[in-house]
């Protein structure tokens, strides 16, 4: 992890990034008179945003930060930049780095140390030589009039969250299996401040939890259910907030079984929804925000193994209503199904799944954003959509109109577990809302959760996809 300080001084000896526009005159940052002047000959002549002075012991950086159309876009520019200048930082083998704020621009600032933070994650758990190759930034620091070191902490927060989640979504499941992952859980809930409780198999099928046990079946290792919550006593909620996240630790798509390489190879990403509820939760506990939130994580693997439920199968789920299973590979729907059911008993004012769902929603629109769609009012859709631009992890919500109902019609349950051919993702969130009696949101990630090529400061593996967003809409709905 990267730590961001805060720092009341330019110390113009060290290794600087400094944010400020053309007009600068670049005098407080240990720069010589010729330096200065290459630099401003690099910026308006050859308009370069980016000017790189290597001294003898020490590098500059100079980023010109320039306002967008929109504040979001500009913010989101940073990030990127951030991360291009992440790469030149650990070229160089630099390991401190300050962040000079000239411009006052505080919001600008954060997101860009956010992007070099972000950009500086590695997971080398399993590299027998670490140390080789661990990139050399330790340590960010940044030195702004404007930027108050409540911010900072919380930045730390939402970065640490964030990498947390795409640790969980690397981990593979011979070590992820849903008991490790509900034990993660718990960790975490020791380390922020939040309760957990899990259940086992047992538990699970006195719950008669039938979707989630049906996934089971075609493997040896147990199901989990996990409940995190978090109850500050300043929360703003009468009703909790619930945050339910997909958590299967490897889909092989059941005996409808996907084919390697090109489908099954990263399906150790379908807790990504999981680890982004998990992920969520402990950074809004460590940020102490006031909001009663309550994370449900339906956990299993799915395999063809001995017993594995197959299609024609009719399945009876937590609340009652049966399924007719037609396709394995279909399992994100079962288990979210049961623990949708089972938020009912908690009469919560919102509910938002998030889940790697459908091949559905990458394909209709890849990596860029999350695919949105339920029944919560305008408002709150809004704001997650606010949400969504400003950390840029958007929302494109789709239409949820009755047609689709009709498409997961069986003629002997009350659903079937298939759509049609078309509209696939829009389906499994109706199939999801015949679960659901309180305003609720699906959020399908199954495109930005893991990237197999890096898209600037979001790595390749997992991203983090849904703890940014999350954290800055329940921020925002509580203030
Ligand atoms: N986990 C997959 C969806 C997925 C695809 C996640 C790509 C991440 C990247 C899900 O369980 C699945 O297999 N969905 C099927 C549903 C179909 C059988 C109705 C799909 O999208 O093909
Ligand atoms: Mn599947
Ligand atoms: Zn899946």
């Amino acid at each position: 992890m990267t730590t961001i300080s805060q720092k009341t001084t330019i110390n113009a000896t060290e290794n600087s990034i400094v944010l400020c526009s053309k007009n600068s005159n670049f005098k407080n940052y240990g720069l010589s008179k010729a330096e200065i002047d290459y630099i401003k000959n690099e910026i308006t002549k050859k308009e370069k945003k980016f000017v790189h002075i290597n001294q003898l012991n020490r590098s500059v950086f100079i980023q010109i930060t320039e306002a967008k159309k929109e504040l979001y876009l500009t913010l989101e520019a940073l990030r990127k930049a951030a991360s291009t200048a992440h790469a030149l930082i650990v070229a160089d083998k630099i390991e401190q780095i300050a962040i000079v704020d000239e411009e006052n621009n505080a919001a600008g600032t954060l997101a860009f140390a956010e992007g070099l933070a972000l950009s500086n994650y590695q997971f080398l758990k399993y590299k027998k030589d670490k140390k080789k190759e661990q990139y050399s930034l330790k340590t960010i620091s940044i030195y702004s009039k404007s930027i108050s070191k409540t911010e900072i902490d919380e930045l730390n927060v939402i970065v640490e969250a964030t990498c947390i989640c795409r640790t969980l979504v690397n981990e593979p499941v011979n070590f992820l299996t849903a008991t490790q992952l509900s034990k993660e859980f718990q960790q975490l809930g020791k380390g922020a401040g939040f309760r957990v409780e899990v259940f086992d198999k047992a538990k699970i099928k006195a719950l008669k939890m039938g979707g989630l046990l049906a996934v089971n079946r075609g493997s040896i290792d147990p199901p989990t259910f996990s409940i995190m919550e978090y109850k500050p006593k300043n929360a703003k909620n009468k009703q909790p907030i619930i945050l339910v996240g997909k958590g299967v630790v490897y889909d092989t798509g059941g005996v409808s079984l996907k084919p390697t390489p090109n489908s099954m190879d990263m399906m150790k990403c379908d807790m990504a929804g999981a680890a982004a509820v998990g992920g969520t939760i402990y950074a809004i506990a460590k940020a102490k925000l006031p909001v009663h939130v309550i994370g449900l994580v339906p956990a299993t693997d799915n395999r063809p193994g001995g017993n594995a439920y197959v299609p024609g199968d009719i399945i009876t789920m937590y609340n009652g209503l049966t399924v007719e299973m037609l396709n394995a590979d279909a399992e994100g729907r079962m288990i979210l199904a049961d623990a949708l059911a089972y938020a009912q008993k908690y009469k919560p004012e919102l509910v938002i799944d998030l889940a790697t769902l459908t091949g559905a929603a990458v394909a209709a629109i890849g990596t860029s954003g999350i695919v949105a769609m339920g029944t919560a009012d305008d408002t709150t859709k809004n704001q997650l959509k606010e949400s969504g631009n400003l950390v840029y992890e958007r929302l494109a919500e789709m239409p949820f109109w009755d047609d689709y109902d009709e498409m997961i019609k069986s003629d002997i349950a009350d659903m079937k577990n298939l759509g049609g051919p078309h509209a696939g993702a829009i389906t499994a969130g109706k199939f999801l809302a015949r679960y659901i009696d309180y305003p609720w949101m699906h959020f399908d990630i199954a495109g930005p959760a893991f990237l197999t090529t890096k898209e600037a400061y979001r790595v390749k593996g997992g991203t983090g996809a849904g703890v940014r967003l999350l954290f800055n809409f329940l921020k925002d709905r509580t203030k």
